[in-house]
């Protein structure tokens, strides 16, 4: 099985080393599952990208895109894990922009993850991670191409020995997971970090919020301390590749995966 990579449209085309998402990693990424080769919650990554180009001035057109990712996945793996990651092209040595430089686009497919039944079934184990997330406002929800952060958080991740864990900034409020957002179930409501600060705006965050408001289930955006995720009710974690984790076990307290993560995580099997 092969699991193709296209750049600029081509199989054969290659990144410039003059490129900007690879010097300043001036570009975003979008990572989408694909499941029977439908691209899930696609409209959702497609409104971010193109919400989140808006912001940094990065100039591509949106319905080319779209048709030239459509016809990519024609070549892909009915079940499998997409990537479209957008640059701001090529530029000189130093930082300012050619404005009239054509963004790059790179579109590649990758074997679907294959973790742990457990995860889903019984719940995971997390953590906390003691490496905090700066306070960036400015780009804080953007799902941009610098992760060193993350990079960082995933080895930390490894000393920890969890599957996920939560991420606080630089103030000590809880933002979200190393590779996933974060909800709990406290007082009867749901709540998820505020992303005003630092984080990414995740597209299943966005669905469940959205949703949840359909459904007349009361959801809070806010300000929270590790301590009120060690005191909630449920925890679990999201992400548009994984789906819902819920929470067996945070440091040392132990959940059972409630009827709150369960009702999210059929959310997410409706949409596989
Ligand atoms: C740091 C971070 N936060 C949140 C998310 C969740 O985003 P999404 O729901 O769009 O997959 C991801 C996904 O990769 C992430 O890397």
């Amino acid at each position: 099985m092969s699991f193709p990579v296209w750049v600029n449209g081509s199989e054969l085309g290659c990144v410039d080393p003059a490129d900007r998402g690879l010097a300043y990693g001036d570009g975003l990424f979008e990572t989408i599952r694909v499941a029977q080769g439908r691209a899930l919650l696609l409209e959702g990554h497609i409104g971010r990208l193109v919400a989140d180009a808006a912001v940094l001035g990065i100039n591509f057109d949106e319905a080319g895109l779209c048709d030239e990712y459509a016809r990519f996945l024609g070549h892909c793996p009915d079940s499998c894990i997409t990537k479209i990651l957008v640059t701001r092209g090529c530029g000189g040595r130093g930082y300012l922009p050619d404005p009239c430089a054509p963004a790059t686009i790179i579109f590649s497919s990758h074997p679907p993850l294959a973790h742990p039944v457990g995860h889903q079934v019984t719940g995971i184990n997390a953590g906390i991670c003691s490496l905090q997330l700066a306070l960036q406002p400015m780009l804080a929800g953007i799902k941009h191409l610098n992760r060193l952060e993350q990079v960082l958080l995933r080895r930390e991740m490894e000393e920890l020995q969890v599957d996920e864990a939560l991420v606080c900034d630089a103030r000590g409020y809880v933002i979200e997971g190393v590779f996933s957002n974060v909800f709990m179930v406290s007082g009867g409501k749901l709540h998820t970090p505020a992303i005003e600060t630092a984080g990414v705006r995740g597209v299943m965050r966005a669905a469940i919020l959205r949703q949840a408001e359909q459904d007349g289930v009361p959801a809070e955006q806010g300000l929270y301390l590790p301590s009120d995720f060690l005191a909630a009710d449920e925890i679990f974690f999201c992400n548009s590749v994984n789906g819902v984790w819920p929470v067996r076990m945070l440091v040392d307290r132990h959940f059972s995966p409630g009827p709150v993560s369960r009702r999210w995580q059929a959310f997410w099997q409706e949409k596989i």
